[in-house]
């Protein structure tokens, strides 16, 4: 949702600018700018579109500098178009800003700002924030900085430079929406997210709500919303540059769903004590004791990270025998929930930063529930509100369509559920644990073995308009989450249902023309259940695909596909039953000539309401 990045130093700025662009194009990609301050002047390029826009044009006009600002965006007011990009300079060019989020109170501010003489050149709320810095401009960046924060409303981060004698200076401000400084020798960066910053340094400071920060290439400094000095901790993070990089792969997205095998073996390693059945949660500052008076839990998350969430109820109640609601963050928190202090909330999000997730979030805890996060992002805002963390060691996700985010989620819920039965019970048996160790092989396999199907799957039905993926139970998410990734990747129309319900609706669209995308796993009753609705789909002249773990034959010759997947616990095989959908959604995306790793329309992190 927008990217910023920001350099102060000694290097030429641009080139700098635009690296960290490259590896935030993720967060907007409706248009992109960057200013460079050279000689006390603002030197700036934007454009429409994609950052490679921007690329040619500075290759034919190119700006220079020794510090600046550069910005992706992601349009809430007013359209895509060079206009409307950032940065924005005010109307008496002292200013640059480069924004994120959203300013509530921009209208009146504006109005009062025009009475005042003020000008406008573009529809947005961040040109509002460039006047009214300027306006408030004696000299002393950081002071009408300040001064302007406090009468802004909304959630925010922005990044301001001046060209009025203060030297090399970037002030940033965050109420909302991540940002993070990274620090280095004689020089500082400035970014949405640590992927952008990673191939300079790897000590960084995380801005907390109402932080003002002033960079210089010697030296960042700190104030809290009251203009009190603060020490932010440095972190040092360990992930490894090139894990960002499409490392040989055509698209991130396909590269992510590789990396599965890692990331899943990666969120449960050093968590599993297989020599005494036991699980080990660092990050937890919920005593054993208080966890015992946990009566309910509600998980709360948006997209994708909700359909991991529908899959940790099953889990939870099923291990822990705890009931637990899911709601999207964006319904919870406007619909009065019952929430005292027996509930755990626990919030899932890949970044930690959606704005909806966070703030069902916080309405849980106003009310007095404990705070839980799954989360991918060190120190994030979910894990910073949260009383307990598992970190999914995913490594950065890239692409916009969540792939290993997803199945880690999974492995932490699966651990969470885990570790609340042995807070409740004393023990976890160890077949739950041999399930896990078995698991990153499962994975491997089902890569290896359907990648080449999977591509083929896309050949015959990418010209199709609809699909329709059915499932059950646990794995009925799967069919959300399957349908889900095929739209955003591919912009075929998609649903997911419970098979059972499929004849209450959906069996009216069947005809040869619909792809039916069957997940029929397991050998338990549900197996049979979706037997049945295949059927139904057959008699009607659908196109059978079924997802199974069985013999062909076991599924009453009706198929007219199959998508073979190997067997591991009915607890983790929704981990195994995603992957070929998400190879089927990636190649049909690839022959629709659609950009999967940047879908239209969507960011990777929504850190707007
Ligand atoms: C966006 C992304 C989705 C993601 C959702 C929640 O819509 O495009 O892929 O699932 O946000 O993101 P989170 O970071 O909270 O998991």
């Amino acid at each position: 949702m927008c990217g910023i990045v920001g350099y102060v130093g000694h290097r030429e700025v641009v080139p700098l600018l635009m690296d960290g662009l490259r590896r935030l194009e993720y967060r907007g990609y409706d248009s992109a700018g960057v200013v460079a301050v050279e000689n006390g002047a603002f030197q700036t390029s934007k454009a429409e579109g994609k950052l490679d826009r921007l690329k040619e044009k500075l290759e034919t006009a190119p700006v220079h500098g020794q510090y600046g600002l550069g910005h992706t965006r992601w349009a809430t007011h007013g359209p895509p178009s060079e206009r409307n990009a950032h940065p924005m300079v005010d109307s008496r060019g002292r200013v640059a800003l480069i924004h994120n989020g959203i300013i509530e109170n921009f209208l009146p501010l504006k109005k009062r700002l025009i009475a005042e003489g003020w000008t406008f050149k573009s529809d947005t709320d961040t040109e509002v924030v460039a006047n009214l810095i300027s306006s408030y401009l004696d000299g002393d960046l950081p002071s009408a900085v300040a001064r302007a924060l406090s009468e802004l409303e909304g959630m925010y981060a922005f990044a301001v430079v001046t060209n009025t004698g203060a030297g090399q200076q970037i002030v940033a401000a965050r109420q909302g929406p991540p940002l993070v400084i990274g620090l280095a020798q004689g020089e500082q960066f400035l970014a949405s997210d640590p992927s952008a910053l990673l191939v300079h340094t790897k000590d960084v400071i995380f801005l907390e709500n109402g932080d003002l920060a002033v960079l210089t290439p010697e030296r960042v400094t700190v104030q809290d919303r009251h203009g009190r000095p603060v020490e932010r901790p440095v972190q040092h993070l360990t992930w490894d540059p090139i894990q960002a990089e499409k490392g040989g792969y055509k698209h991130f997205m396909l590269k992510e769903i590789h990396e599965q095998t890692q990331a899943v073996q990666d969120t449960f390693a050093g968590r599993v004590d297989f020599e005494n059945a036991r699980i080990l949660l660092d990050s937890v500052q919920i005593t054993e004791d208080e966890l015992r008076h946990i009566e309910r839990i509600h998980i709360l998350a948006c997209g994708t990270s909700w359909h991991s969430g529908l899959i940790g109820k099953f889990l939870i109640e099923h291990i822990a025998r705890i009931p637990v609601e899911v709601d999207y963050g964006s319904e919870y928190r406007y619909r009065d929930p019952i929430v005292d202090a027996r509930v755990l909330a626990v919030g899932i999000s890949q970044s930690g930063e959606t704005a909806d997730t966070i703030s069902a979030m916080e309405a849980a805890r106003e009310r007095g529930a404990r705070l839980f996060t799954i989360c991918n992002v060190l120190g994030s805002q979910a894990t910073r509100i949260s009383e307990g963390v598992i970190y999914t060691h995913a490594g950065p996700e890239i692409g916009v369509a969540s792939t290993k985010a997803f199945t880690t989620q999974l492995v932490a819920l699966y651990l969470l559920a885990l570790y609340l039965r042995q807070v409740k019970t004393g023990a976890v048996e160890r077949h739950y644990l041999d399930a896990l160790a078995h698991l990153p092989l499962a994975i491997d396999e089902v890569i290896r073995l359907q990648e080449k199907p999977m591509a083929e799957m896309a050949k015959k039905h990418h010209r199709a308009e609809n699909f329709l993926y059915l499932g059950r139970g646990i794995n009925y998410p799967i069919a959300l989450e399957g349908a889900l990734k095929l739209k955003e990747i591919s912009y075929i129309h998609a649903e997911g249902y419970p098979a059972g319900e499929m004849k209450h609706g959906p069996i009216a669209l069947i005809d040869e023309d619909l792809p039916v995308v069957a997940i029929a796993t397991g050998n338990d009753l549900l197996f049979e259940k979706v037997k049945s609705n295949l059927q139904e789909v057959n008699a009607r002249d659908g196109v059978v695909i079924a997802l199974t773990d069985r013999d062909e034959e076991e599924l009453g010759g009706i198929c007219d596909e199959v998508i073979t997947v190997p067997t591991v616990s009915p607890l983790l095989q929704p981990i195994i039953n995603v992957i070929p959908l998400q190879l089927l959604a990636y190649f049909t995306g690839l022959r629709r000539g659609a950009d999967v790793d940047q879908p239209r329309n969507l960011a990777k992190s929504v850190t707007v309401e």
